[in-house]
């Protein structure tokens, strides 16, 4: 599926390498038609009707990098496919922490343990490395399964709607400070899915001052962290403060920058003083990383720059011209300013059509905000050809009360 751009030559540029790998992303990315990415065979086309758009899980319809297409092929002509060796769980180990200095955050690379998924890494935090007998604290809108998480680690869920001020998200700290105590966990998701926002660093401050005054912890899922749009910066929650280095255990993947959710390797990122109980969880706990992942994820961490560029040059477009559209089509709609992930979040409660219809009315498949715990809204994945974001947005249209 992925055609190779030319060979890199060795002297070429930084620039010349990074409009290099925009000009491959876009043509890619544009030359797909539906036909071509229900042949691709990914879970969100396949599981789409025929007819209707695929805008649901979060996959991207965007190129792998070639770096990474390029690490895989090695390792399965190496034949790695049987469990990750102690080596290349190093070697993640170095490449996360590469990446978290380039936000000038010093991560020990033996402090980074490669999990399948970052849902896997939340389940082991609740299991094992935080109070059972505190609850778990969730601002909502949420990422759907973290919703379902906590009870299945039989701990009690505390949900607090984020606020809305203006077309902004934002994290309602007196509920948060309510919710919290000594050894309760926060689940702190930044950038934010659903929301897009990308907390600022006076926002994680505060944050960082309610959990410190309540004496509680922090799940800090930082995903999306490549896909941040010019005019906003990504922050490590736990970077900011010696405080938050201390009560904050981060998890992290290539997944959704580098579209690699199916090759299963997520990174949990320890504090100091969790060290001795992590050696103490049993393995079969947390097993389950694979070495195509972990090659996957250091070739994206460590030359996969250029390409996440291009990425989210791309995704930016595509983010612009949703929204330009959907005023258009549906102007009872309210799209709020996607500061970063590629899953846009719509207000349809003005349209008159139940997020639920949506699929029906206008073809289009995407999340019911209920299952993010806010009814009334829409969560749409916008990473797909720029045509069919355009497609998507007319189609739209046919929720409106206009029409
Ligand atoms: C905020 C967030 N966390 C976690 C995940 C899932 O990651 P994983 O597949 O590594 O469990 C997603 C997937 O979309 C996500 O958006």
């Amino acid at each position: 599926v992925t055609a190779l751009p030319d060979t890199p030559d060795p002297a070429e540029t930084a620039m010349a390498a990074a409009a290099r790998a925009r000009a491959h992303v876009a043509a890619w990315t544009d030359r797909q038609t539906e036909a071509d990415l229900r042949r691709r065979g990914g879970l969100k086309w396949s599981g789409t009707d025929d007819g209707v758009l695929g805008a649901w899980v979060a996959e991207m319809d965007l190129p792998l990098a070639p770096a990474i297409t390029t690490a895989l092929h090695a390792a399965t002509d190496q034949q790695l496919t049987g469990y990750l060796p102690l080596h290349l769980g190093a070697a993640v180990g170095g490449a996360t922490a590469a990446l978290m200095a380039g936000y000038g955050w010093r991560v020990d690379p033996e402090a980074v343990h490669p999990v399948a998924s970052v849902v896997a890494a939340a389940r082991i935090v609740l299991n094992h490395l935080s109070g059972r007998a505190a609850p778990v604290v969730l601002p909502t809108p949420a990422y759907m399964p973290f919703l379902a998480v906590p009870e299945l680690c039989g701990r009690e869920l505390i949900t607090v709607p984020m606020r809305l001020d203006g077309d902004r998200w934002e994290l309602d700290l007196d509920g948060i400070r309510a919710a919290l105590r000594p050894g309760a966990l926060l689940l702190l998701t930044n950038p934010h899915n659903p929301t897009g926002r990308v907390f600022s660093e006076p926002e994680l401050l505060a944050v960082a001052d309610v959990v410190t005054e309540t004496g509680a912890t922090v799940f800090a899922d930082e995903i999306h962290a490549p896909l941040v749009y010019p005019g906003h910066r990504f922050r490590p929650y736990a970077s900011l403060t010696a405080e938050t280095a201390a009560h904050t255990i981060t998890g992290t993947s290539a997944s959704k920058g580098w579209n690699i959710a199916g090759l299963g390797c997520a990174q949990l990122i320890l504090p100091d003083g969790t060290r001795d109980r992590w050696e103490r969880i049993d393995p079969v706990e947390w097993h389950g990383a694979t070495p195509l992942g972990a090659v996957a994820t250091v070739a994206a961490y460590t030359e996969g720059g250029e390409h996440i560029e291009a990425v989210v040059d791309y995704l930016r477009a595509g983010r612009d011209l949703f929204a330009e559209e959907l005023a258009r089509s549906l102007p009872s709609a309210r799209f709020f300013p996607l500061e970063g992930t590629y899953l846009g979040w719509l207000d349809l409660r003005d349209t008159g059509c139940a997020p639920a219809d949506v699929q029906q009315r206008a073809s289009v498949r995407g999340v019911d905000g209920e299952y993010c715990g806010t009814p009334g809204f829409l969560r749409l994945n916008l990473a797909m050809p720029h045509h069919l974001v355009r497609e998507m947005a007319e189609r739209l249209g046919a929720c409106g009360p206009e029409r």
